[in-house]
């Protein structure tokens, strides 16, 4: 959580590092603060609340400054308020540092550095490093943060400037992501590309363990022994355009109509005219993926509901146990390797802490690790043997909605690939298969232009304060789907149950005055469905269906009906999941919500 940024160079510095707090801010929002160095003086200003609380506190001022570090915090030790806003100080307020990621000994070292003399602003773990850095600064900036960090324990990207040593920015990582953006005459740090793509293309990725030096002309990296290494520059294709909400009232109403689009660039990549499907970028042999006897998926959120529609696919197509965890559990299983097990992780951000735990400590154990994940060059993508890449383009909403349905079309792709692969399905099966397929990207279009009959439904219930999904089979996950994304932007709580569970206790919660969004199009699981709908009904629950077109048997029992095109049912997750993205976008902004930044929530979560 958190995002740092920085700018070394001649442009309006203070603007450079509010525009790139204001891009990573779905990293975390409720405090930020940026520190410059001007005429070799040391500035902070600090807010408490969104981006825009510091951009007004800074508009009437006339900030000058070459060298400047920012920050937007997600809280965690200590309340979101100006004193627990970084950047932090040292003693003597020469020293500035902005971090992200946890510093798990704060405590025993905070005591330590107060048993000295130091003295502590804020509650939170951050400010040890800037009186660290303080404690071994004898004149230069790199040698007293490479002395300061070897005492900390747990996840960090620092940034530090100093106005006893100008002119520079020195940056650090173990655990949290960091890149160094490339310009003339100018640099640029950021948590991600995302801040800085507008202001240049060539990005350097630091690893963990590393450190760079970094002044208006050149960036010095080295690792923790001292030697200086070649880094790789790399180029980014795609431009801020695409990060940017292009007229939309919001990101996630514009991540949702990009639907169609993304699902009709991710056929085109990974499936030619022919219906053969390929993976270009896979880092794995077919060899490996032939021979893989057990796939164990772990994933966190919304990744997590892809994770478990996932299991339904990879067993059915290319029959091959799998089993789905919730990643911060995955880490408490004693793993039992077992020669062919592949472990695959799904992250959109490919930052997730506790998505990137399982992987080192699958990969610990000797596993394979293959994943999909969205951010090119994330930890996850770098740390995995195999990737798939979801190609949904920058996702800013919190809430994930286009990379769902991303990470549904590529898992459909690879189940078939290595159902192909393992010869249980033919290249003719997915042929019809893939043209089943084809018809994806004018059935969501179809769905996104129910716009209004979804807000009509949307403000019938708004004022409800409780909502019950419920779905079976392969659309089970999509309940989970459609409560995580009311429950995250419009704080009504909402649970997802399969129905059949429902017998089993949460009937009871049901009366005249409760929604129950039922997810039940033809498929397999239809008439259990159906009985289950009836179920609610005789208890006077208020149904909302999403029903396939033409299915008139449900409509008695609905009492709002949403109709989805007629699909095949591994596909049909993929639409079912579009209205309740559109009813929980109506729902959160009828009860004037932010939904691109719901409280307490961030997108990118780096902490465990
Ligand atoms: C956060 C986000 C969710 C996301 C989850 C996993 O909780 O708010 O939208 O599903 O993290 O993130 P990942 O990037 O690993 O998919």
């Amino acid at each position: 959580m958190c995002g740092i940024v920085g700018y070394l160079g001649n442009k309006n510095i203070s603007s450079v590092l509010l525009v790139g707090l204001e891009r990573l801010s779905y990293r975390g929002y409720d405090s930020s603060g940026i520190a410059i160095l001007s005429k070799n003086e040391l500035s902070v200003w600090k807010q408490q609340g969104k981006i825009h609380r510091l951009s007004e506190l800074l508009k009437p001022l006339s900030i000058q400054g070459n060298v400047g570090i920012g920050h937007t915090r997600w809280a965690t030790h200590g309340v979101p308020n100006e004193a627990n806003a970084h950047p932090h100080l040292d003693n003597e307020e020469k020293i500035a540092v902005v971090h992200n990621g946890i510093i798990e000994n704060f405590l025993e070292l905070k005591k330590d550095l107060q048993r000295e003399g130091h003295v502590f602003r804020s509650e939170t773990d951050s400010e040890v490093i800037a009186h660290l850095i303080e404690r071994h600064f004898e004149g230069s900036l790199e040698k007293a943060v490479e002395k300061a960090v070897k005492n900390l324990k747990g996840a960090y990207a620092i940034a530090a400037i100093s106005e006893n040593d100008p002119g520079k920015i020195v940056v650090c990582r173990k655990g949290s992501p960091l890149v160094i953006g490339l310009g003339k005459g100018e640099n640029y740090i950021s948590s991600d590309i995302n801040a800085i793509v507008s202001h240049t293309k060539n990005i350097m990725y630091l690893e963990d363990n590393e450190f760079a030096v970094i002044t208006k002309n050149e960036v010095v990296v080295k690792n923790d022994s001292g030697e200086v290494l070649e880094k790789e520059i790399h180029h980014i294709t795609w431009d801020a355009e695409a990060s940017e909400k292009q007229g939309y009232p919001h990101y996630m109403l514009k991540e949702i109509q990009e639907q169609p689009a993304i699902v009709r660039n991710i056929i085109s990549k990974h499936c030619t005219d022919d219906s053969i499907i390929q993976f270009p970028d896979l880092r794995m042999k077919d060899r490996e993926l032939k021979n893989s006897s057990r796939f164990i998926i772990q994933a966190c959120g919304t990744s997590w509901h892809a994770g478990l529609i996932a299991k339904y696919l990879i067993e059915k197509y290319a029959r091959t146990p799998t089993e789905v965890d919730i990643s911060s559990e995955f880490r408490y299983r004693s793993l039992l390797p077992e020669q062919g097990q592949i472990v695959v992780a799904l992250s959109q951000s490919g930052e997730t802490a506790d998505t990137l735990a399982c992987i080192r400590e699958a990969k610990s154990k000797f596993f394979k690790v293959l994943s999909f994940v969205n951010v090119l060059g994330s930890s996850i993508d770098r740390e995995s043997d195999g990737v798939i890449y979801t190609h949904s383009g920058p996702e800013i909403g919190v809430a994930s909605t286009k990379n769902y349905v991303a990470q549904l079309l590529n898992i459909f792709l690879f189940a078939l690939y290595l159902g192909k692969l393992k010869g249980h399905v033919s290249q003719s099966e997915i042929d019809d298969l893939v043209k089943e397929m084809r018809l994806l990207p004018d059935q969501i279009q179809s769905l996104l232009d129910q716009e209004e009959h979804i807000m009509a439904i949307a403000e019938r219930h708004h004022q409800s304060r409780e909502f019950i999904f419920i779905g079976r089979g392969v659309n089970f996950p999509t309940s989970l789907e459609g409560a995580l994304k009311l429950k995250e932007i419009s704080y009504i709580h909402a649970t997802g149950y399969p129905a059949g569970e429902l017998k089993h206790g949460p009937i009871a919660l049901i009366d005249e005055k409760l929604p129950v969004v039922c997810v039940a199009p033809k498929t397999a699981t239809y008439d259990k469905m159906f009985a289950n709908i009836q179920e609610v009904k005789a208890r006077k629950g208020q149904t909302i269906v999403i029903a396939t077109e033409g299915d008139d048997d449900i409509v008695d029992y609905a009492d709002d009906i949403i109709p989805i095109p007629a699909c095949l049912e591994e596909l049909s997750p993929i639409l079912t999941v579009i209205p309740l993205q559109m009813l929980s976008y109506n729902i959160a902004t009828l009860l004037g919500c932010d939904v691109d930044q719901p409280r307490n929530l961030a997108k990118s979560v780096t902490v465990e």
